[in-house]
């Protein structure tokens, strides 16, 4: 596809470290699309959360201990709420606060339910919150967040904006894993029903999937095998997800470490781009 940037637009892809390249014409007007060539290291500005959402109030249940050992005595967990697909964005929201489905609620300090505009066309899903989003209650505020936001900039979109300009971003788990180590299977079984309605209620028009864990929980049912699928193999394709456009790119945190990969998200991001233009506005 072909995808003209302006000023504003190539200044944020310089900060994500995305070179934009485009020949000049031979009239010494600049007329060819950008086309992003090279990479280089991660931005280091300070982040500025903009939350749209508001906070609900956690409950952070009280770990038990064993009063020979002082060891944590782990507590039985409790049955998701029956009635999620009914839910509305604040009971929702309310339903994760309170939730204590898996062991990860013992551990945490906030969930992260999720932030942007609930009225957005795009929705872009994480793997899991961890120590600063945990601290925050917000996902993606770290230096990942702070790449991730200079991505979205770059194809005009802003957690703190509406209309056009709107995104709402969310993970696959609300809970920070201990020692941000990998989502459990059993973990994201119990999360799946939240992210699964963030989505009807949203109803975009694309869904970014960032990272594995994302591609795999928002693809298990249509994509056979995908947990022995290469990320890679799953890039550049359009997939669904209840309907909704699926595309798969690399995880911001992958990107810091492997900076080279930055050209590959911003190609799936113009893809993104592309289709969520020719999806109908509900
Ligand atoms: N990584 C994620 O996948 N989500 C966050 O919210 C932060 C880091």
């Amino acid at each position: 596809m072909s995808l003209e940037l302006d000023a504003r637009q190539r200044a944020m892809l310089e900060e994500m470290g995305v070179r934009v390249w485009s020949p000049l014409h031979p009239s010494g007007m600049d007329d060819a699309p950008a086309r992003a060539t090279h990479e280089a290291a991660a931005p280091t500005r300070p982040h500025a959360p903009e939350t749209v959402a508001p906070r609900a109030t956690t409950t952070r249940p009280e770990a038990q201990f064993d009063s020979q050992t002082a060891a944590p005595v782990p507590t039985v967990a409790s049955a998701l709420p029956a009635d999620i697909a009914a839910m509305d964005w604040p009971a929702l929201q309310q339903a994760v606060a309170g939730c204590q489905a898996c062991g990860l609620c013992q551990g945490r300090k906030n969930t992260v339910f999720g932030v942007g505009d609930t009225q957005a066309r795009w929705l872009v899903v994480g793997e899991a919150p961890g120590e600063n989003e945990d601290l925050q209650g917000e996902p993606f505020v770290g230096q990942a967040g702070q790449l991730l936001d200079n991505m979205l900039k770059a194809v005009g979109l802003n957690r703190g904006a509406t209309g056009a300009q709107g995104v709402y971003i969310a993970n696959v788990l609300k809970c920070r894993p201990p020692a941000n180590r990998n989502p459990q299977p059993e973990e994201v079984a119990k999360c799946e029903p939240y992210l699964r309605r963030q989505v009807e209620l949203l109803q975009p028009q694309i869904i970014l999937a960032l990272g594995r864990f994302a591609a795999q929980s928002l693809l298990q049912a249509t994509v056979p095998d995908i947990a022995t699928i290469p990320l890679g193999k799953l890039r550049g394709q359009v997939h669904q997800y209840n309907g909704v456009p699926v595309i798969v790119s690399y995880h911001p945190a992958y990107l810091l470490r492997t900076p080279q990969d930055k050209a590959k998200a911003w190609a799936d991001l113009c893809l993104a781009l592309d289709v969520a233009k020719r999806v109908p506005a509900r």
